[in-house]
């Protein structure tokens, strides 16, 4: 097996502690699928002390999470922190800029953002993934680039939001 996939993951919040939990609880699986294990190294949110039901002793932890995109050995910056401007934007813009992947649940970003980061993380060589950030984790963003990717899609209609659709149904 080759070498952890490193990241550091800024918001521990609803999404970002689940992430933490699902990683920590499905590690060997996750490994052997992805063929190398995925190590959480540093975590950043804006108040150390509150409980998250998470035991974050394992990972460098900063307030700021700026300093995540320039530890160097972390591959991977998450991003769950939220909003369309401020640090989630220029958290995206340094790790990116640093050769960092980048991986984001936040749509809002990507709607105002999204091409300039995408164009931004093809300059690096380094990946931009958001399909978290649409229709409630659903894997609709790989499917329709790769596996409809000879059909000619020009909208897609529906509720593609999951919080929406839990509080409808
Ligand atoms: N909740 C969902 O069902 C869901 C589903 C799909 C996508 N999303 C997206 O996922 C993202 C996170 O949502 P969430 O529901 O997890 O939000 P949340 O529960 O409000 O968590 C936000 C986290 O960001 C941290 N944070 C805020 N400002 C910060 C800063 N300046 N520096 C460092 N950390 C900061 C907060 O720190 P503290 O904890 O210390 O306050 C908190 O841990 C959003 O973009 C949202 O749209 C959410």
């Amino acid at each position: 097996m080759t070498s952890p996939l490193r990241i550091a993951l800024a918001g521990l919040g609803t999404v970002g502690s689940g992430v933490i939990e699902l990683l920590n609880e499905n590690s060997q699986m996750i490994a052997d699928r992805a063929g190398r294990p995925i190590e959480v190294i540093a975590v950043s949110a804006r108040d150390k002390n509150r409980d998250r039901g998470l035991d974050l002793s394992p990972y460098i932890w900063s307030d700021n999470a700026l300093d995540l995109a320039a530890i160097s050995d972390v591959d991977c910056v998450v991003e769950m922190i939220g909003g369309s401007e401020g640090v989630a934007v220029d958290l995206a813009r340094n790790s990116l800029n640093n050769g960092k992947s980048f991986v984001t649940a936040n749509k809002a970003m990507i709607a105002h953002h999204g091409m300039e980061l995408a164009g931004l993380a093809e300059s690096k060589s380094v990946s931009l993934k958001y399909e978290a950030a649409v229709a409630g984790g659903i894997p609709v963003i790989k499917g329709l680039r790769e596996g409809a990717s000879a059909n000619r899609i020009e909208r897609v209609y529906g509720i593609l939001n999951g919080t929406c659709n839990y509080i409808l149904s």
